[in-house]
């Protein structure tokens, strides 16, 4: 008996015919060149870890603080909002999942452009609601018709998965007039970028900015994200969250991540200064790539598959992302490595390629 049959009949019959989130791929041996999720490959600020050194029985006795208290007066403070503005997740992929469950059902849509991060249509599938998806145009700008869908959530990704390309704040600030639902804008990469959509929630009260601690603060094992909105949107989205849905420990580390700034930023300049580098070396070995303002980058090459390289990589214990769907089966998505990964790379691209 296969394991599906085991199970029929048992679940709603959309998670029946669901497929599920695929996650990259996570080699377990250490001595691989992991470009393929995106994780920051700097480590995470010294403070992190003696934040959990400092991590007493009394804390994992007791339940924790159930919005995570701490956590919001240290981000509104670096996104200059007030602490009511910010809602603690379990990863950003937490906020998504709740923000599907909160304003979306059959009758009630979801819209995004695609290509884009790949758990949106899987948790429309969840949530039993119909998807709305609109294709970008070959630049990756914003299509107009986005803001005309009537959907009860609109999802911006901004910088773009898996493009790397971004759409202007004040872009954005006409989307979220346009819509009569909420915009949800999914800065998981922002860190990487030259601006953030941040203001915008002083303006909208129809605007959720998403946030993840897993690629700009090197804490994608710690799983902490959070959300940014107006505290009317933000006691809603409470309703909707699991009782404790962050833990002690994790915001106690997260808290000690984003007081320590100066930390923070020099990791995010390193990998944007790498991702400049890595974007001219791959345009050097005939690679048209999207600009990107993300802490990865999307190469086409101009007479190979993108699946060959992807396969010659992997022979070489060296992961990237290879996506066999529309508009991105001829390219390869790789995430910024240190200076060392990065060589490695790019000399089997060249052995690969010659
Ligand atoms: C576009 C996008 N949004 C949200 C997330 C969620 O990040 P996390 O749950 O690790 O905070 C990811 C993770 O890769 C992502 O790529």
């Amino acid at each position: 008996m296969t394991i599906l049959s085991q199970i029929m009949g048992y679940f709603r019959e959309n998670i029946e015919k669901a497929k599920g989130y695929e996650p990259g791929f996570q080699p377990q041996q250490p001595d691989v060149i992991k470009l393929n999720t995106n994780e920051n490959p700097y480590p995470p600020s010294p403070k992190v870890l003696e934040a959990l050194a400092a991590i007493g029985a009394e804390q994992l006795r007791r339940y924790p603080d159930p919005a995570g208290g701490v956590l919001r007066e240290a981000a509104a403070e670096v996104n200059n909002v007030s602490a009511d503005c910010i809602m603690c997740c379990n990863g950003g992929d937490e906020l998504l999942t709740i923000a599907f469950r909160a304003f979306c059902d059959k009758k009630r849509p979801v819209a995004y452009p695609v290509p884009t991060y790949s758990l949106y249509p899987v948790l429309a599938k969840l949530q039993n609601c119909k998807a709305i998806e609109i294709p970008f145009d070959d630049e990756f700008n914003l299509p107009p018709k986005l803001g005309g869908t009537g959907a009860a959530l609109t999802i911006v990704c901004n910088p773009n998965a898996p493009s790397g390309s971004f759409i202007s704040a004040s872009e954005l600030a006409t989307l979220a007039g346009e819509i009569s639902g909420v915009l949800l804008i999914d800065e998981a990469y922002v860190d990487f970028a030259e601006e953030n959509c941040t203001a915008l929630v002083k303006d909208f009260d129809n605007v959720i900015i998403l946030r993840s601690m897993s690629k700009g603060y090197s804490l994608a094992g710690l799983r902490f994200g959070y959300g940014i909105a107006q505290p009317g949107l933000i006691a809603g989205l409470m309703k909707v969250k699991d009782s404790y849905n962050v833990d002690a420990v994790s915001v106690a580390a997260a808290t000690a991540a984003i007081k320590d700034q100066e930390y923070f930023k020099e990791n995010v300049e390193k990998v944007k200064k790498a991702r400049e580098l890595l974007m001219e070396r791959l345009c050097d070995l005939k690679f048209k790539v999207t600009k990107s303002s993300a802490n990865f980058v999307l190469a086409e090459s101009e007479d190979t598959k993108a699946e060959e390289i992807y396969n010659k990589l992997a022979e070489r214990n060296i992961y990237v992302r290879y996506f066999n769907l529309p508009q991105l089966s001829d390219k390869l998505r790789i995430t910024v490595g240190t200076e060392e990964q990065n060589d490695k790379l790019i000399l089997a691209l060249k052995e690969i390629l010659s």
